[in-house]
């Protein structure tokens, strides 16, 4: 057990997800009621700790009601990566290493752990943070379920939900016009926001980063289904899903503190299937309602499960390290293994299997 702890603070890095409210109740309230620790909240991310904002002292007061919360109390930002940080200089964008000024931040509050609820970038900021001696602790989330290191992330179930939502309510809409509709759902590299949400809403298309599709494929799946009788189709489509002989579609270009903003893929895909079918074809691009709203019950539990197994962590010492869902378990595991090749869907895993077998196609 470590004794030396008296004082923890915690930071939501990231784009934000459903759950991370549950996760900051859970590390306050396991902190104080089973070790008495006082719980510093960072706001606005690795920013708030850059650039010296004052963190809040968090009670088990200022934690009540806010398990069903979307979104997180202490703010969040995509930027304030202490090791690639975008300045001005002379009105010109450089890149510069501000971590030296993020440890003696980290000791001037007297935080004995920092708790780190984020994806993958905030996980590799985190691991470079201890390697320069800082002791953290993370805590994995995000939207598009892509994290090798644990079986799911908190927030991914929420959006599946919505996801599902929108698509069960433009089924109806489809079938009445005889159109064929496409959604665009978020998910970045990784696939598994469209395929669960195809799965469970019973959409006929699904088009995947991981499997480039053809447009003449998916045509084909349209034209089989008018044959059958069949009017309508409904084609859910990952941000960064990309035709065969082309590319994923951006709205904005990347840079080297932030990644490029996906979107656009959708309507690509519209116009292409208008210029070769008679179908009236519409697209809805569902975009940042995935990751409002309140967490689903899963999400909550996981979240809650999650918050308080790295307060455990913290009281046995278990720093440089994150926790992860294993097989049904909260099991600690090493940052370093957290940020290798992003949790991917199989092309030819279980799940994208049985989708063939109902019949779904893949635009293959
Ligand atoms: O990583 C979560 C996510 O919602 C992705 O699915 C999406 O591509 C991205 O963040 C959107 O980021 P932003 O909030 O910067 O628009």
């Amino acid at each position: 057990m470590q004794e030396s702890i008296r004082r923890i603070g915690i930071l939501t890095g990231g784009g934000d997800a459903p759950g991370l409210n549950a996760v900051i109740r859970a590390v306050v309230k396991t902190a104080i009621n089973e070790h008495g620790w006082e719980v510093l909240g960072i706001e606005d991310g690795y920013e708030g700790l850059l650039f010296h904002r004052e963190p809040r002292r968090l009670t088990t007061d200022d934690v009540r009601g806010i398990l069903h919360q979307g979104g997180t109390i202490l703010g969040t930002s995509n930027r304030g990566n202490p090791f690639a940080y975008e300045v001005m200089i002379d009105g010109k964008e450089e890149i510069r290493n501000l971590s030296q000024d993020a440890m003696p931040r980290i000791r001037e509050l007297g935080l004995d752990c920092l708790v780190v609820v984020g994806g993958d970038g905030s996980m590799k900021i985190a691991l470079e943070l201890s390697k320069l001696g800082a002791r953290v602790v993370g805590v994995p989330k995000t939207i598009d379920n892509d994290l090798n290191a644990t079986d799911m992330t908190f927030g991914f179930d929420t959006a599946l939900h919505t996801a599902t939502d929108a698509l069960d309510k433009l089924h109806s809409t489809a079938e009445s016009h005889h159109r064929v509709m496409i959604l665009e759902v978020m998910g970045r590299d990784a696939g598994w926001i469209a395929l669960e949400c195809g799965l469970a809403g019973g959409a006929d298309v699904i088009l995947i980063p991981e499997i480039p599709f053809s447009p003449e494929s998916v045509l084909e799946s349209i034209r089989a289904r008018d044959r059958a009788g069949r009017r309508f189709s409904l084609i859910v489509i990952s941000e960064g899903a990309r035709p065969v002989h082309g590319s994923q579609v951006y709205q904005e270009a990347g840079g080297e503190d932030r990644l490029p903003r996906l979107g656009g893929i959708g309507n690509q895909l519209a116009e292409m299937l208008r210029s070769m079918c008679q179908h009236e074809v519409r697209v809805t691009v569902l975009g940042h309602v995935q990751r409002g709203g309140s967490p689903s019950p899963f999400d909550r539990i996981l979240a809650t499960r999650l918050g308080a197994a790295a307060v455990r962590l913290i009281a046995e010492g278990g720093f440089g390290k994150m926790v992860a869902l294993r097989n049904t378990q909260i099991v600690p595991v090493d940052l370093i293994d957290t940020i290798d090749v992003p949790k991917r869907v199989q092309p030819d895993g279980e799940l994208a299997r049985t989708a063939r077998g109902l019949g779904l196609s893949f635009g293959e």
